[in-house]
């Protein structure tokens, strides 16, 4: 059986977090999440961290070299050796060649990158709104993804929080830093026939919806 190894690729806030987290409940594959990786190192003082905050507080993207060697650690640590869910990596076209890398040295390869397809003015609506949760990252929007009761993760009952880097000044780099450096990827992939789009203005759960048939169709293919 062929495994699927996927990544999740688009702007900040097209709802890469929002699909990854119901990807890996339908797929129970590791999913990892660079954003919050680094989040949680800078909360843990680590050396990557530490490294890590001055970037993520601007909105620029961290160094290629320390974010891949997060990624090169999990990939070598044998928990993703039945598949995996990429979100938020790669980001640069280095990150990407450093990954096909990685993957040939353990005899793996990509099954596809989905892009979910945002336009910038609805970005920047739903990146002003979010909240995550403090303990899950659970992702949660105030007018289209409220949680039952306010400020409260309906899943783990954290506290809910506005994310460091979602104010007006850092929201807009963070989308130059995507159509300068992660927007080059679409390219990339699309040339590599990975590229899968979908259309990520509509409401999540029929994004989610055109998700689950893309994979299912890639699992097909595949033969998983
Ligand atoms: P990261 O955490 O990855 O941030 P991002 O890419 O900016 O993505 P977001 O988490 O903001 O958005 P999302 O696409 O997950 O959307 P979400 O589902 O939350 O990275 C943060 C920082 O870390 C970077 O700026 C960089 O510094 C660093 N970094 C990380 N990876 C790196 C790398 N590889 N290289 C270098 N640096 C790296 O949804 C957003 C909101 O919209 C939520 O409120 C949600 O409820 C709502 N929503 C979702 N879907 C819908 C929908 N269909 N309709 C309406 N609302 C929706």
């Amino acid at each position: 059986m062929a495994d699927l190894n996927l990544i999740l690729l688009g702007p900040p806030g097209s709802g890469k977090g929002t699909q990854g987290e119901r990807l890996q409940e339908d797929l129970e594959l590791p999913y990892y999440a660079t954003g919050d990786i680094l989040r949680g190192a800078v909360k843990d003082g680590t050396d990557v961290g530490l490294k890590a905050k001055e970037y993520m507080d601007r909105g620029d993207l961290v160094p290629d070299e320390v974010i891949i060697g997060v990624i090169a650690d999990r990939l070598e640590s044998g928990e993703a050796d039945h598949g995996f869910i990429l979100d938020g990596f790669p980001r640069t076209v280095p990150q990407a060649e450093a990954l096909d890398q990685k993957l040939g040295e353990i005899s793996r390869q990509l099954t596809a990158v989905i892009l979910i397809d945002v336009p910038d003015d609805e970005i920047v609506r739903r990146l002003s709104g979010r909240r995550v949760c403090t303990e899950g990252n659970h992702v949660y929007h105030v007018d289209f993804s409220p949680p039952e009761q306010e400020g409260v993760c309906d899943i783990d009952g954290s506290e809910l929080i506005v994310r460091d880097d979602d104010n007006a000044e850092v929201i807009r780099n963070r989308l130059v830093q995507y159509h300068d450096k992660t927007a080059p990827l679409v390219d990339f992939y699309d040339g590599q026939a990975l590229l899968n789009r979908v259309d990520g203005s509509m409401d999540p759960d029929r994004v989610g919806e055109a998700i689950r048939t893309l994979v299912s169709t890639l699992s097909l293919e595949e033969g998983t």
